[in-house]
């Protein structure tokens, strides 16, 4: 059996100009050569061969659109105008819930590599005072949304080849984190090599292949072909709210952009911010010839990032916080077999230990190898009517990416903490705060017991009374 598939691959490898993958062969024993043979199943070489020419022995360069304009978007808070359809689409998006029309889906699959965690990064412990990790707190957000919504929606978890079966070992020994185990799908995304300059794979081991996830992009072609889109249809949900497992604020299910996305009959919506200075690190929302696009931050250029308009406020101001609504009928249509739209890919350069061509570990200092990822966002300009919605920063979005300094467990803390304390000030309590402006006190509140302002108001009773110090936490 291993002999047959060997053959073959040494066929196949010979075609692809791959064949340095086999050289080591004769050094392995059964086990590895058997491991080193499941690695090339992982690769569809047919996909790779014409992406080699053009993104790795070549180096792609970005084209700017001609036209590039700032998007029209929905603000945070409506004005006087857009009132009455802000309450529609909350009372839409709520009665989709209700109705079991829309799932959760967390992409899970990424390497962390920023934060340097040994696990995956939603299992890493993120809240302020009970040190909930990540995972928990959109279990207990779906927990909340079935309190309140009388329907708890089915969540999606797309992890990667490399994490699939301990983020399933972490959810069983944690009970789920109180949701029932068959409300909770997992599924792994698909993998890419990584690829020396010269378009060779490159080797991690002597029998193992360089693999990494492919991208959030991935995304959709997983849940395509892992079964999760068909397990959708069959159970009614038209509508998927997207979002990124490092991100502790996000809003797992929000009526209102639910609710937005289904009156504008859009196919993708997304969430912005405003950005925090003109070259933060998000993609910018552009109109794009005429069709709404993320441009990522490296590829706007300065003069643009730092146009003003006549009033003094940022020209391209709307950063993307990878918070979408996808409908199932769009990643669908994208795809299907034969799907004439392909989301495009990006090249990335990096530092990566490989085995050379004389079986040596090299250890770079520069980088070595391109990774070739896709991204959700570009699945945004096929979509029909794409909206996007400005969300308040400080509410909804301080990711975990980094160890330390911005984007680091550290923020994101403190960003829970006081949003809990603008929470119970707005229900009349007085949080006693230090010189720094900071709760003097641990605070949290965990979304099964409150998912919003308005939830907390019904949620308390009396605002109960804090003193320097002592701990309050609402489960
Ligand atoms: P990032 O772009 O921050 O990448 O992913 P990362 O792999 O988590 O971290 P670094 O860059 O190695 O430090 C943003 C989100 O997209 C998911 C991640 O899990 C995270 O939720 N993601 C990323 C995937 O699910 N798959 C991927 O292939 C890439």
């Amino acid at each position: 059996m291993i002999a047959k598939r060997h053959k073959d691959y040494q066929e196949k490898l010979d075609h692809y100009q791959q064949s340095h993958l086999l050289a080591f062969w004769d050094e392995l024993d059964k086990k590895r050569r058997t491991q080193l043979l499941d690695d090339l199943d992982q690769v569809d070489f047919d996909r790779c061969q014409p992406l080699i020419d053009t993104f790795v022995r070549k180096r792609p360069v970005f084209k700017l659109p001609e036209r590039l304009e700032p998007p029209v978007t929905f603000p945070a808070t409506p004005g006087p105008e857009q009132y009455d359809r802000y309450q529609i689409a909350k009372e839409v998006g709520a009665a989709a819930i209700r109705a079991g029309k829309v799932a959760a889906f967390t992409v899970a699959g990424g390497q962390g590599t920023r934060l340097g965690y040994d696990g995956p990064k939603g299992a890493f412990d993120i809240s302020p005072v009970r040190s909930a990790c990540l995972f928990q707190l959109f279990a207990e957000q779906l927990r909340g949304t079935e309190r309140r919504y009388g329907h708890r929606p089915r969540w999606y978890i797309m992890t990667s080849p490399a994490n699939h079966e301990v983020t399933q070992e972490i959810f069983a020994r944690n009970n789920y984190f109180g949701l029932a185990d068959e409300d909770v799908i997992f599924f792994p995304q698909g993998q890419m090599p990584a690829f020396l300059p010269d378009g060779k794979i490159a080797l991690a081991q002597k029998y193992r292949l360089a693999l990494g996830p492919d991208g959030h992009g991935g995304s959709l072609r997983a849940l395509a072909t892992s079964g999760a889109l068909d397990d959708m249809c069959e159970r009614g949900i038209e509508h998927i709210s997207y979002f990124q497992v490092d991100n502790p604020l996000v809003r797992a299910i929000d009526p209102l952009f639910i609710g937005l996305h289904i009156e504008t009959e859009s196919e993708m919506s997304s969430k912005a911010v405003t950005k925090a200075d003109d070259l933060e690190r998000v993609g910018n929302f552009c109109l794009a010839d005429d069709k709404l696009t993320v441009i990522e931050y490296s590829d706007l250029p300065e003069k643009l990032a730092h146009e003003k308009n006549a009033d003094g406020t940022r020209r391209f101001d709307a950063g993307s916080i990878a918070v979408h609504v996808l409908a199932c009928s769009f990643v669908e249509r994208l795809t299907a077999a034969g799907a004439t739209v392909q989301l495009p890919w990006h090249r990335a350069d990096k530092k990566l230990t490989v085995v050379d061509a004389a079986g040596n570990v090299q250890t770079p200092t520069e980088p070595n190898v391109v990774k070739l990822e896709t991204f959700i966002f570009d699945a945004i300009p096929p979509a029909k009517n794409p909206l996007v919605l400005y969300t308040p920063r400080q509410e909804e979005f301080s990711p975990v990416k980094n160890a330390e300094g911005i984007d680091s467990a550290v923020t994101a803390r403190r960003d829970l903490l006081l949003r809990a304390a603008r929470w119970l000030e707005s229900c009349g309590c007085e949080v006693p705060r230090n010189t720094d402006g900071l709760p003097d006190l641990p605070l949290e509140i965990s979304p099964a017991f409150a998912l919003d302002i308005d939830d907390l108001h019904e949620r308390l009773v009396a605002p109960p009374e804090l003193k320097p110090g002592q701990a309050l936490v609402l489960t």
